[in-house]
């Protein structure tokens, strides 16, 4: 059985949100109840859950969870909502740059406005509504899947950046689910991890992902890339996206970027795999995306040591904007989206 069939990356049970913790993989297969909104925000800082559509369940999830705990002591309606409200607020500063965070969440306080009956009637709808953004995200991932696997070449190497697979998402993945759907179709297609420094979302996690479905993959350090590319051992690059502006730039894993131009000068195709709920239609640009800054024991320590002298200056930005034109296509559950993106990100939504 694959990983896949076997768990979810994140999931309500027994009234609790219960996930992977991802900073332990693959070391250690650990699962963890998190029973607070509080204990949501630092499960998302802290990274246990990561990965944009994972981090949007995770949000839903917070909301729920605010609203049980606020419910033990508010019996008014009105003052019920304005708590869950500066709460909501609280959580969605956990993490800036994946911005399905801030839609699940701004969907749950949309559904808690729009419920009618009482405070106890809201918690429902918000917990049920929870269950069906998890039970959405695979469905949405397998259409992905379908409508990427169309563009992977017969017998491609795959180049993929961090990990947007099943443990980004809820279950299946995005850029994952295209080369899972790929690898169904085609057992001859194989895939190169970039290890993705500095937290090591390739090697630590795209690895073992791919590993338990028996999909070839092959490690390879960021700096690797463009020497593989050169030498036409990479057919093709599919990554995943924390936040699309409207105009298709896309702000994805550190390093991304580097391997998209790397991309450009070999002619190979560079494929973004993202459902539309990343896609940002209030912001014009990349320029307007917030980068986040991380913790500068990241790129200072592995595995506990320092691996560099102690007094040198750090700077760690989690995330790079690819500027569209180096963009082959955007792949969504909508199906693939074309150059010019600003055209065709607008019809996708129009469809809605
Ligand atoms: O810092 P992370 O591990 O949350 O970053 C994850 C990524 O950059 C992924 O590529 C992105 O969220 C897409 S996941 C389907």
């Amino acid at each position: 059985m694959s990983f896949n069939s076997k768990i979810k990356t994140i999931e309500w049970a027994e009234n609790k949100s219960r996930m992977i913790d991802q900073r332990i993989l693959p070391k250690e297969f650990k699962l963890v109840d998190i029973n607070t909104l509080d204990g949501m925000y630092t499960a998302i800082k802290d990274m246990i859950v990561r990965g944009a559509p994972a981090i949007g369940i995770a949000g839903a999830h917070g909301i729920a969870l605010g609203a049980i705990e606020i419910s033990k002591t508010e019996t008014n309606k009105e003052n019920f909502l304005k708590k869950l409200e500066q709460k909501a607020q609280y959580l969605k500063s956990s993490r800036p740059t994946a911005v399905n965070l801030m839609w699940a969440v701004d969907k749950q306080i949309k559904l808690a406005n729009e419920t009618q009956g009482n405070i106890e009637d809201i918690v429902n709808a918000l917990i049920q509504n929870g269950i069906k953004l998890e039970n959405e995200d695979i469905e949405i991932n397998k259409k992905m899947g379908d409508y990427g696997a169309e563009v992977v070449p017969k017998g491609a190497a795959i180049l993929t950046h961090c990990n947007a697979g099943a443990l980004a998402t809820v279950g299946y993945g995005t850029a994952l689910g295209v080369i899972r759907s790929a690898f169904a179709k085609d057992p001859t297609i194989k895939v190169y991890a970039d290890e993705t420094r500095p937290r090591q979302q390739g090697a630590r996690l795209t690895t073992w992902e791919l590993t338990q479905d028996g999909i070839p993959v092959t490690l390879i350090t960021d700096g690797m890339c463009s020497y593989f590319m050169s030498k036409g051992m990479i057919n093709m690059v599919v990554v995943g996206a924390d936040r699309i502006a409207a105009n298709g730039d896309t702000a994805n894993k550190i390093g991304t970027y580097t391997v998209a131009i790397s991309a450009k000068y070999h002619n190979v195709p560079f494929y973004i795999a993202a459902p539309l709920s990343t896609i940002d239609i209030s912001i014009k640009s990349g320029k307007e995306i917030p980068i986040e800054e991380r913790n500068h024991e990241e790129v200072t320590h592995i595995n506990g040591d320092w691996i560099c002298t102690k007094d040198v200056n750090i700077i760690n930005p989690g995330f790079d904007v690819t500027p569209n034109e180096l963009i082959t296509g955007i792949i969504t559950e909508k199906g693939i989206l074309k150059p010019p993106f600003t055209d065709s990100i607008k019809n996708a939504f129009k469809k809605d």
